[in-house]
């Protein structure tokens, strides 16, 4: 052992997974494993930073399986950073499973990576979830943007017709009961769930229609100079410090950097307890 410490991330080849995989591999003593769906991207990624590829398509099941035997093989893991995510705009999507795509992709998929990666977590490893200042659901908080609608999770893991930002926001819900329980489960880990704040630059509308993304384009530079907005580049480095600095209190919450509250909603032991379990039935393992 020459005391490298290895980290996955999700999402790696854009936005701040991109940002985060550039600079946690600039950081000495670690190595890092790039989470990527589309696999030419990943491996000229891979190319440039000198890392390795994990072919993963966070909509399929069977693909998140393979890439945690793909990653498991590496050697133990010290950190797991969860940041893969979509928006579109529309809930009737499905995963290749034939679950609601952005339940599948935000969280279920992270569900069974995570699951299938716990014996192979060092004692201590770090494991973010980057949810989003979206499930708070508040005009202060989110604006004009949908907030969360919680439900049965069997039902959320249903496609139907209806607003695909309101199942983004109920995603990133589940992403704060997961972190949570998580925690609660495991307490050999050190969980935290990010919330990286309005980072407009991203590709996370991509899905969008044309006029909207060329609004969007436009009112760009506006959003980036609102008091909670960031670059992907100061998400990431919040984000490599939760990785890489003090360990921290397991299961909190942490807005682009600070340790603060998540919603009162999402402080239901019930609903996190009830998604674990249900989310275990969806991927066809035991509760644990
Ligand atoms: N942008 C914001 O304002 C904002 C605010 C709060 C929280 N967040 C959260 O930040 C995280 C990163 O988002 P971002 O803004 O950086 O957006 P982004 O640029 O669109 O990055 C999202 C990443 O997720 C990957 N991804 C999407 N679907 C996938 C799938 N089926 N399987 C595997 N990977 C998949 C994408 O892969 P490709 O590269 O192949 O497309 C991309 O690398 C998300 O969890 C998002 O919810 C973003």
């Amino acid at each position: 052992m020459d005391g490298t410490r290895t980290a996955l991330v999700t999402g790696a080849t854009s936005g701040l997974g991109r940002a985060t995989a550039g600079l946690l591999a600039a950081t000495p003593g670690w190595r890092v494993l790039l989470g990527a769906r589309d696999a030419g991207a990943g491996d000229r990624l891979a190319g440039e930073l000198g890392a390795d590829v994990v072919p993963m398509d966070l909509a399929s099941l069977d693909s998140v399986r393979a890439a945690a035997t793909v990653a498991a093989a590496q050697g133990p893991l010290d950190a797991l950073l969860l940041v893969a995510g979509v928006q579109v705009t529309r809930a009737d999507r499905t995963s290749a499973e034939g679950h609601e795509l952005t339940f599948a992709v935000n969280h279920l998929g992270h569900y069974l990576l995570t699951r299938e990666l716990l014996p192979h977590l060092v004692a201590g490893a770090r494991v973010v979830v980057v949810s989003s200042g979206t499930h708070f659901g508040t005009l202060r908080r989110s604006g004009p943007f949908p907030g969360p609608r919680w439900g049965d999770p069997r039902a959320l893991a249903r496609p139907r017709p209806g607003s695909g930002q309101r199942a983004y926001a109920t995603s990133k819900l589940a992403n704060v009961y997961f972190g949570r329980e998580l925690a609660r489960r495991c307490p050999r880990l050190s969980v935290a769930v990010f919330d990286p704040g309005l980072m407009p630059a991203t590709g996370l509308a991509r899905s969008y229609p044309a006029p909207a993304r060329a609004l969007y384009a436009v009112l760009t530079p506006l959003l980036a100079r609102l008091p909670f907005a960031q670059t992907p580049e100061q998400a990431a480095a919040q984000l490599v410090a939760l990785t890489t600095g003090p360990a921290g209190r397991s299961g909190r919450y942490v807005e682009r950097g600070v340790e603060a509250p998540s919603s009162p909603e999402s402080a239901d032991p019930d609903r996190a307890r009830e998604l674990w379990e249900v989310s275990a039935e969806l991927v066809g393992l035991p509760a644990g």
